[in-house]
């Protein structure tokens, strides 16, 4: 077959069946070119804090994930996820694979974000979310002072995911229960927390940068006390 093929090109018939080739191919690069642009991120959204944002949903026992996905984390092409090696790509559970180090990692708040928000009629149309996970279980907010290597990461990932089409929108910000162990923890969170903010919007230069975050409050042996609640900064 090799050999017909080889003459067949060298033969009078070689030009438009060239033409042909370099008519698919020029279509494909345009399909790509178009596929790429539709597929970068409109708005942005940095996820951070530990493992309540990291996502642990069906990967609590057995020390793996059950593979499950709830139809509100299910994946869909105008979501898509900043990976570890700082690609977009779809955006599809386990978020945080690859991101929080170490740990077995399942379903979280990140993909339920991004559907209601493409649901809301405030969204702009034909909006694209850019989720960009950076979430680290177990991690207390001091891990994540300028200098630290969570904090560090956090920012170079913001700052690449920001750098093409999409807009940095928020930092979401689940966190919290490592510093309520001990009570000096708890009592320098405010300041700390502050201090993150501060740090933030100056090293992402966006000095209006929303952030969202969630307070949880520590499961207390017995009754199950796991109450969130809102605060935007
Ligand atoms: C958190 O901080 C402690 C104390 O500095 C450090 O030993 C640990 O490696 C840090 N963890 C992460 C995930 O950065």
């Amino acid at each position: 077959m090799e050999p017909a093929a080889a003459t067949m090109l060298s033969g009078r018939r070689a030009l438009p069946i060239l033409l042909a080739v370099f008519a698919l191919l020029a279509a494909a690069v345009t399909v790509s070119a178009r596929g790429g642009a539709e597929r970068a991120p409109t708005l942005v959204f940095i996820l951070a804090g530990q493992s309540n944002m990291g996502g642990r949903g069906g990967a609590t026992s057995g020390n793996r994930w059950d593979g499950v996905v709830p139809p509100e984390c299910a994946p869909s092409p105008r979501t898509l996820r900043l990976s570890p090696s700082l690609r977009w790509e779809e955006a599809r559970e386990p978020l945080h694979a690859g991101v929080d180090a170490g740990n077995v990692v399942g379903v979280g708040p990140g993909m339920p974000f991004a559907h209601a928000l493409l649901r809301s009629p405030a969204c702009p149309r034909g909006a694209v979310v850019g989720l960009v996970p950076c979430a680290q279980g177990g991690t207390p907010i001091a891990n994540w002072s300028r200098g630290t290597e969570m904090y560090e990461r956090m920012v170079a990932r913001a700052r690449v995911a920001g750098a093409g089409t999409g807009r940095v929108a928020a930092l979401l910000w689940f966190q919290g229960e490592a510093d309520t162990m001990r009570r000096e923890d708890a009592l320098a969170y405010a300041g700390r927390m502050e201090a993150f903010v501060r740090d933030v919007r100056r090293d992402l230069a966006l000095p209006n940068l929303l952030v969202i975050q969630v307070l949880g409050s520590r499961r207390r042996s017995g009754r199950g006390i796991s109450r969130g609640s809102g605060w935007t900064w």
